[in-house]
């Protein structure tokens, strides 16, 4: 349906009122000669692109020349320079004579560089002719006009962009201009290209980080209550709201979506982040989203079965990539187990959701007979008795994590364990409900007398109480045929 405009195109830009004011800042010093270089780095969707647009708005009102270039995911076959032939080729449109004088320029128009470079100095002076020339032809164009240069997406970018990049802003000096180049941090693995270079830039003088936090939580329901415009109960917006964790992209999502399970389409955008990974990996990631959206170390070694080094390789691969984050151990979590953490919920639920139906329950399961091994027998700080798995969608309509303590999930009470004489038995107990939690799961729901354990809980007091069998015991035969 083509023409439908996107939820939350066209809202106010919600919070960000530190960062507005860092881009006000830059563009006041470009437009009295004192150019600046801004790195934005921000996880995909928090809102880089919203905030270049102000960014974008205020400077064309402040009568700033603009020029936008956008590099693209083109995988692996980065086409050079592609941010800065869009730039070029905006300037070529707006001031043909400024493009005209800088002959290099002609590279970077549309067509311009079929021409492969003979020998490698050819290349290289050709490189440096045509950097010579960009730098050239913002100076003149900064002499009449201020200018922001944005170059948007540099996570995608190849490598010409990112050595001219890192030339424009080393010869930053009393041009009227403002360079913004944005990157997806969540994007930079270990090994990507861009790190080097951000390291290198973060170090000139002219320039500055604006790194974008997700939106705090009263910002973020400000954001779902605009998205939504009325048409979601409190209730609901500020479950959206939690869940989206302060990112536009994914409130917009759940706004959208028509029930509270995870949107097909941001399941697609979330998975497609492990689809790269190797096969191990990606089933430890499976396998951690069942425990919830912490795990432990123990507990993923314990459930995959795996040998130290495959899983710690697996692990370092999801690490490396921002999908996990290695977390400190929860205080009070008995072993000290480390652990891991989901980078965001979305990204494990939508993990969790890849499940396949068998796989799902041999994990829970899995996670359920760990949990039920008294302290001290099983791997330690795998998880806390008592605080065992909670299967199927929970209120909000998301899975729950199966485990929430100590090692494998964070509840929110950090696992601490039932303290004195009676903390065994405590714990004993919870170990049976947890067993009994895992027996449950295969027996489908919850106790439906609403005592809160699943069915075919063992250790439930009011359960056994109101079982009929208990019941006809109090009362005498009568009751028995009552029971049925
Ligand atoms: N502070 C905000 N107030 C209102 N809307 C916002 C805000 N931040 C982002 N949005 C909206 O959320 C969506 C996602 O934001 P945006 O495209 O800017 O993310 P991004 O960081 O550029 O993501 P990507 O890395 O994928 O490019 C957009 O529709 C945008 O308009
Ligand atoms: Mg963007």
């Amino acid at each position: 349906m083509t023409g439908v405009a996107r939820l939350g195109v066209g809202i106010e830009l919600v919070g960000r009122r530190h960062e507005v004011s860092a881009l006000s800042g830059a563009l006041e010093r470009a437009a009295v000669g004192r150019p600046t270089g801004l790195l934005m780095s921000g996880d995909a969707g928090v809102g880089k692109s919203r905030l270049v647009a102000e960014a974008v708005e205020r400077a064309a009102a402040a009568g700033f020349t603009v020029l936008v270039g956008r590099c693209l995911d083109t995988a692996e076959s980065a086409l050079p320079y592609l941010p800065f032939t869009e730039v070029v080729g905006a300037l070529a449109a707006t001031r043909p004579e400024l493009v005209a004088e800088h002959v290099a320029l002609r590279h970077l128009l549309p067509g311009g560089l079929a021409r492969a470079a003979a020998t490698v100095e050819q290349r290289d002076l050709g490189q440096l002719q045509v950097f010579d020339a960009v730098l050239s032809v913002l100076d003149d164009l900064t002499a009449s006009t201020p200018a922001l240069l944005v170059v948007e997406d540099m996570h995608w970018s190849d490598r010409s962009s990112r050595d001219l990049l890192f030339f424009l802003l080393s010869r930053l000096t009393g041009q009227r201009l403002v360079v913004l180049a944005t990157h997806r941090s969540d994007d930079l693995h270990r090994r990507h290209p861009l790190r080097p270079l951000l390291s290198e830039l973060v170090r000139l003088p002219q320039v500055e980080r604006i790194d974008l936090r997700p939106l705090d939580a009263g910002e973020s329901l400000e954001l779902v209550r605009l998205l939504a415009d009325g048409s979601v109960p409190e209730a609901k917006l500020r479950r959206i709201a939690k869940r989206s964790e302060g990112n536009a992209f994914f409130a917009e999502e759940l706004v959208s979506a028509s029930s509270d399970r995870l949107p097909h389409g941001l399941v697609e955008v979330l998975v497609a982040r492990i689809e790269g990974f190797s096969a191990t990996t990606q089933r430890v990631l499976r396998i951690g989203s069942v425990a919830g959206r912490r795990v432990s170390h123990r507990g993923l070694a314990a459930v995959s079965g795996l040998p130290d080094d495959e899983l710690e390789q697996a692990l370092r691969e999801a690490v490396a990539h921002h999908v996990l984050v290695a977390a400190d151990p929860e205080p009070g979590t008995f072993g000290a187990d480390d652990g891991y953490q989901f980078r965001h919920a979305l990204l494990r639920e939508a993990i969790y959701h890849e499940l396949l139906p068998g796989e799902r329950s041999r994990v829970h399961a899995r996670y359920a007979e760990l949990l039920a091994v008294p302290g001290g027998t099983g791997p330690r700080g795998v998880a806390e008795p008592g605080r065992a798995a909670e299967p199927g969608p929970p209120r909000d309509g998301g899975p729950r994590p199966a485990a929430r303590a100590g090692g494998v999930g964070a509840g929110r009470d950090g696992g601490r364990r039932p303290r004195g004489p009676r903390g065994g038995a405590v714990a004993r107990r919870a170990g049976h409900r947890a067993v009994a939690r895992g027996a449950g799961r295969r027996g489908g729901g919850r106790c439906r007398r609403g005592h809160g354990h699943p069915v075919g809980g063992v250790g439930c007091e009011q359960h056994r109480r109101s079982r009929p069998r208990h019941r006809a015991r109090q009362a005498g035969p009568r009751t028995r045929r009552g029971a049925r």
